[in-house]
């Protein structure tokens, strides 16, 4: 069994990316909003939340953490699943494309029409969305979110917890700082600090 741990959005990118690939494996949300349990989603249960999940079978269910709006919650969740002693799968779309020598962590997201160049690090509950691009020798540390369209160039590191937003073009050996925020269709020209939002052409910080 496959349990997509949140039924929002990303859980339903999740369930569409398994669905596609035609596994006839059974899977079902899970989801900490009571309003949920014993609903159906997509055509496919939601079971309840954090204690309904603990209850199941460790061997028998893999557990994905679909949630979308914070990255750290994302690794926050990651964690407390892998303490309650599931194993964590990755979600990777049949029409996205990972270069033979690329690295995908536990708990990956990768959307329909991504691709993950050679030789890059893709880390722990990271979310790379649809027809993005991630250029040879990036390295994603955990829990980054890269949205849809955007183009990371080779070389460059994005640290844990950062976001990338839609259509976002990062230039090549740049740095990302920890939990930074790159604005929907920003140019990155340089490195960004950590937690430090940037936007714009050549992107640079926003007024607080
Ligand atoms: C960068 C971002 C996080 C800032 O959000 P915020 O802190 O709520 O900022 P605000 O919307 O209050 O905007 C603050 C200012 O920045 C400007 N701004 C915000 N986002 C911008 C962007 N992407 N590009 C250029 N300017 C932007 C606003 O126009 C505003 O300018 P003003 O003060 O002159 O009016 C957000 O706008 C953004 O781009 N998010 C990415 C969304 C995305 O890609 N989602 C993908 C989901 S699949």
């Amino acid at each position: 069994m496959k349990v997509i741990y949140c039924a929002g959005e990303l859980g339903r990118v999740v369930l569409d990316i398994l669905q596609r690939r035609r596994t006839d494996e059974d899977v079902v949300f899970a989801d900490d909003d009571p309003e949920l349990k014993g609903t159906s989603i997509d055509g496919r249960d939601v079971i309840g939340g954090v204690s309904e999940l603990d209850r199941l079978d460790k061997a028998e269910a893999g557990v994905i953490v679909a949630f979308a709006d914070r990255q750290t919650v994302r690794l926050e969740l990651t964690d407390a699943v892998r303490e309650m002693g599931f194993d964590l799968f990755s979600a990777v779309d049949a029409d996205s494309s990972v270069a033979t020598t690329a690295t995908i962590g536990d708990g990956v997201i990768l959307n329909a029409q991504a691709y993950v160049g050679p030789g890059a690090t893709i880390s722990e509950a990271v979310v790379i969305d649809s027809a993005a691009s991630v250029s040879h020798d990036v390295t994603l540390e955990e829990g980054v979110t890269v949205g849809p369209n955007t183009t990371i160039a080779g070389g460059v590191t994005v640290g844990r917890d950062a976001f990338v937003g839609a259509g976002a073009t990062v230039r090549d050996d740049v740095t990302i700082g920890t939990g930074a925020v790159v604005g929907a269709g920003a140019v990155v020209t340089s490195s960004v600090p950590p937690e430090t939002t940037v936007v714009g052409v050549p992107a640079s910080p926003i007024d607080e």
